[in-house]
């Protein structure tokens, strides 16, 4: 078995350095406007999970912190754009500031589907942060009120975001070789 995944990457799209500095960009610009605020992070399991780890060890205010879990359901060959839940938020976030994170913003389905949901919840406001925006597939009127890189139409892996739930664990973003 071979055991070195990196042989399946094409090319580096987005190297480990060009991330850390984005990460941290994007902290400055929330610490700005959530001064003064309350702020909790809603995360998407479980392509935000290494963006979430980054974003919040960059912040010294106090926030809180939950995951809500959502897949795709796929219906034959192709994705019939269902959105299931597959884990309930624990916290209150009734009256709350809710930010929501995830790794990549595509059609919108899974974040329209999200927002949707903690909704009902009534929460004092829902922003959105993403750290990739793939603006060309946009299906649902959803939006990034944060996003770190704008990118093409390209299929990526790493920093979280899988192929047949390999590849989160790159520390980097990369193109899969097809
Ligand atoms: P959306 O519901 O179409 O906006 O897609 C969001 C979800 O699809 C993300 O949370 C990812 O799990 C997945 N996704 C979209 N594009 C990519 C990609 O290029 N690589 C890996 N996963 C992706
Ligand atoms: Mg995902």
């Amino acid at each position: 078995m071979d055991n070195n995944v990196e042989k399946d990457i094409e090319s580096v799209l987005l190297t480990q350095e060009q991330i850390r500095q984005k990460v941290s960009e994007m902290v400055r610009r929330i610490d700005t406007d959530y001064r003064g605020k309350e702020l909790v992070m809603i995360a998407v399991l479980k392509g935000s999970v290494l963006f979430l780890a980054d974003l919040v060890r960059g912040f010294k205010r106090p926030l809180e912190f939950d995951f809500i879990g959502v897949s795709s359901y796929e219906g034959g060959k192709v994705s019939t754009g269902v959105v299931r839940l597959d884990k309930e938020i624990a916290i209150d976030i009734k009256g709350k500031n809710v930010l929501v994170v995830d790794d990549i913003l595509d059609t919108g389905r899974t974040l329209g589907f999200v927002k949707h949901y903690l909704q009902k919840f009534e929460p004092k406001e829902i922003k959105i942060c993403v750290l990739v925006n793939k603006e060309v597939n946009r299906a649902i009127d959803v939006d990034a009120d944060y996003w770190g890189f704008k990118i093409p139409d390209v299929f990526i892996v790493g920093y979280g975001m899988d192929f047949e739930n390999n590849y989160r664990h790159l520390p980097y973003i990369g193109i899969l070789k097809r």
